[in-house]
């Protein structure tokens, strides 16, 4: 089909009037298409910039191009024209994900470019000085021998070097990460393999990140073909980091080993950068590979997470929290000194839509008595269960859309329940994003509720539960 056509059929759902209410309100999600992994996250000429990996004719993954979409406080986004479109030779199956830095007053991004019939991968540049148009400099780093696991560059500059780690796999299958350094971006020199996997972690790492936090390196990577292990990596892939140390010309050691950075059905590919004021914002790709897209129907597929900043703690452990620009729609609805107590049984009445609002409920652990108690939204048609199951002292995100072919078994966290529990719940149309205890954890999933089944409330299922709540619009 040609391009034309093919733009007709993802607008025809649109034009026709398809829409399940599920676009989000302040998540960056393709105006039309598809998308995948975030791309190119900076911060230029005052504007927070967010590229994506884009199939604009469908809502399905085909050749990509980068979206691109900006913000001034990473919730209202402004969709602008498509920054990467495939053209030369060496990008003509698609433009991969990459990451993007400020050099020289010009927006300067690094991505894959795909060619030879997708069998090779190789690192290209294409600059910008207003943030919006953008020129392509070609191939700078190939890999030499079999390129084609060679992909997804993570710029950063340090101790007067650009440096970039680059996800790849090894002749056996494993997973590694290797280490360029340049004086310019364009000549690079090899500097080894940073990491690789052992035979647990997986036969691909795509998407790798090497940041500091509090003095420590992390080395966020996204593993493909690691096997579930009780209730860690039940996803089809993964997305977890390292905490070890690093100084440029020396090797990567590793102190703590791979911990999932997100624990819901919907978290992969993503990347971090560095706010104005020295945050180290995570954005992620809010899907999942091999699931279902039932938005699809609406001509568009997946969103970004909500902005997250990262800090470590002194036990080594990312701490992962909303971006604090959230704060600013917080409003007040009941005081702590003011809580709610649920019992006999019925679910205490509406506690909010479950549309696009930030729900911050707090759980008085002491007083509560049941055993199993939460927050849920919908019918038996569908819906969303948030439950705390306290023999197990663990989370549960239990989500059921059979009309669209989303069943599958819950997923679940860890907390720590001999204080009070705070949820801060963000939800987004189709999303739903739970941090727990200030930090302790993140799930992220999609959900598709229709008309009918957005009514939030809380529950408990054997005693009492005591709690109280805010609820804030959000934009
Ligand atoms: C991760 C990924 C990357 C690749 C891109 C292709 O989700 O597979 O490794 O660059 O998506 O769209």
């Amino acid at each position: 089909m040609s391009k034309l056509l093919l733009t007709i059929a993802a607008l025809l759902p649109i034009l026709c009037g398809a829409d399940h209410g599920w676009y989000p309100v302040y998540h960056v999600a393709p105006p039309q298409g598809w998308m995948n992994d975030p791309n190119g996250l900076s911060y230029f000429d005052g504007y927070y910039h967010a590229f994506y990996q884009h199939y604009p004719y469908a809502p399905e993954w085909g050749l990509m191009h980068w979206g691109h979409a900006r913000s001034k406080n990473m919730l209202n986004w402004e969709h602008l024209p498509i920054a990467l479109t495939p053209s030369l030779p060496e990008d003509i199956d698609g433009i991969f994900s990459g990451s993007g830095v400020v050099n020289e007053g010009n927006l300067t991004l690094i991505y894959t470019g795909v060619s030879g019939n997708s069998t090779h991968q190789e690192q290209c540049l294409a600059y910008s000085s207003d943030g919006v148009n953008f020129t392509k400099e070609g191939v700078v780093l190939k890999k030499g021998g079999n390129d084609e696991n060679f992909r997804d560059p993570k710029l950063w500059w340090q101790d007067d070097s650009w440096f970039v780690v680059i996800g790849s796999k090894t002749d056996d299958n494993r997973g590694e990460v290797l280490l360029y350094r340049s004086p310019d971006l364009k000549d690079w020199s090899y500097e080894g393999v940073l990491a690789s996997a052992d035979d647990k972690l997986g036969y691909m790492w795509e998407c790798p990140d090497f940041f500091t936090l509090n003095n420590k390196q992390i080395l966020l990577i996204n593993p493909q073909g690691v096997e579930q292990d009780g209730y860690d990596y039940q996803n089809l892939y993964q997305t977890g980091y390292f905490v070890g140390s690093w100084a440029p010309g020396g090797n990567y050691t590793v102190e703590e080993g791979f911990k999932e950075i997100d624990h819901g059905h919907d978290f992969y590919a993503s990347q971090t950068f560095l706010a104005p004021d020295g945050r180290r914002i995570l954005i992620g790709w809010l899907a999942m590979w091999e699931s279902e897209f039932p938005e699809g129907a609406d001509g568009w597929a997946a969103m970004l997470t909500l902005p997250r900043e990262l800090t470590l703690s002194d036990s080594n452990v990312i701490e992962v929290r909303p971006i604090r620009e959230v704060q600013k729609y917080r409003e007040e609805i009941s005081s702590n000194s003011d809580p709610i107590t649920i019992s006999g049984g019925a679910p205490y009445g509406l506690l909010a839509d479950a549309k696009a609002n930030e729900v911050t409920v707090r759980f008085d652990t002491a007083s509560t008595t049941a055993k199993t108690y939460g927050l849920f939204f919908g019918n038996e048609a569908g819906s969303l269960n948030i439950s705390v199951n306290v023999d197990l002292g663990r989370l549960f995100v239990t989500r059921y859309y059979p009309n669209y072919n989303i069943t599958e078994s819950e997923r679940s966290v860890a907390v720590d329940l001999s204080g009070p529990l705070n949820l801060d719940v963000f939800l987004d149309s189709s999303s739903i994003e739970i941090f727990v205890n200030d930090g302790a954890g993140v799930l992220s999933s999609r959900i598709y509720p229709v008309d009918g089944q957005r009514d939030l409330v809380a529950y408990q299922t054997d005693g009492v539960a005591v709690l109280s709540q805010y609820k804030s619009p959000i934009l």
